[in-house]
């Protein structure tokens, strides 16, 4: 359902990016791991749109993407979570996810347009499916940052993605906060039969999450597979143990 093929990006001298190329199959979950620096959060930019590949071509559902903009991007059914929170934080849980809703359905030009009661009732169903149900009156920006992060997967969920690219949704969570997140999500994308790639920089935390996993390095994917073969994977070991010291 989704391909990238030969995606390249540079800022100046540096090759962010390098020769990207996998296919997502529908329903999949999958990962991208890699130290920081690697090139992740700057392939997910290509492939929503908010930057442009010098080299390589994006196609979803057969069709190509690479030219589109975020937003038609977004149209086409490709959601996206951000690596730094990315809600209103005056605004209430629910508002901010009630936003998202309204904007696109403003944006996808549906003309079955959603009553004031139905995008209420939908709201909730995905307050609800992340957790927040109870807390969907509270200031977005007061709300513990884990729960900020939840809010953050709700209103990508508002666009009406078929694929989900989350962006190190569990950063800065304790790890009983990310393994409940990403149980969540996990939950979240199959009842939805959503198809998902998400970024981890911690590589225990996306074991639980994937079927496949393909690791960056210095820009390019080093190795791809499923979490038991990156696990024995010592070049995967490699980088990570260079990273830490
Ligand atoms: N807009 C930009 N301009 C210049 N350099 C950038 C820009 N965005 C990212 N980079 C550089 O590209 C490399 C990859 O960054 P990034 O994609 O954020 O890595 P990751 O998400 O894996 O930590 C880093 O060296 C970063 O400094
Ligand atoms: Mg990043």
């Amino acid at each position: 359902m989704f391909r990238v093929e030969h995606v390249t990006k540079s800022f100046g001298g540096l090759m962010a990016v390098s020769d990207v190329s996998f296919e997502l199959k529908k329903g999949e979950l999958s990962s991208i791991i890699g130290p920081n620096g690697a090139g992740k959060t700057t392939l997910f930019n290509l492939l929503t749109g908010h930057i442009k590949p010098d080299e390589g071509r994006i196609a979803f559902e057969g069709k190509e993407i690479t030219d589109l903009s975020p937003h038609e991007i977004c149209k086409r059914g490709i959601g996206r979570s951000f690596q730094r929170t990315n809600i209103f934080p005056r605004l209430s849980a629910f508002d901010n996810v009630q936003v998202a809703l309204i904007s696109w359905q403003r944006k996808s030009r549906n003309i079955f347009l959603k009553s004031d009661r139905l995008l209420r009732e939908e709201t909730n169903d995905i307050l609800d499916s992340i957790g927040l149900g109870n807390k969907k009156e509270t200031t977005a920006g007061l709300l513990a940052h884990g729960d900020q992060r939840l809010l953050e997967i709700g209103i990508t969920l508002g666009t009406h993605p078929m694929l989900i690219l989350l962006d190190e949704p569990t950063a800065g969570m304790s790890p009983e906060e990310s393994n409940k997140t990403v149980e969540l999500v996990r939950k979240l994308v199959r009842e939805m039969g959503l198809t998902l790639l998400f970024i981890e920089h911690d590589m225990s935390v996306v074991f639980g999450i994937s079927e496949k996993i393909r690791v960056m390095h210095m820009g390019s994917v080093m190795a791809e597979g499923s979490p038991e073969e990156i696990r024995a994977n010592d070049d995967v070991q490699r980088i990570y143990l260079a990273e830490e010291d």
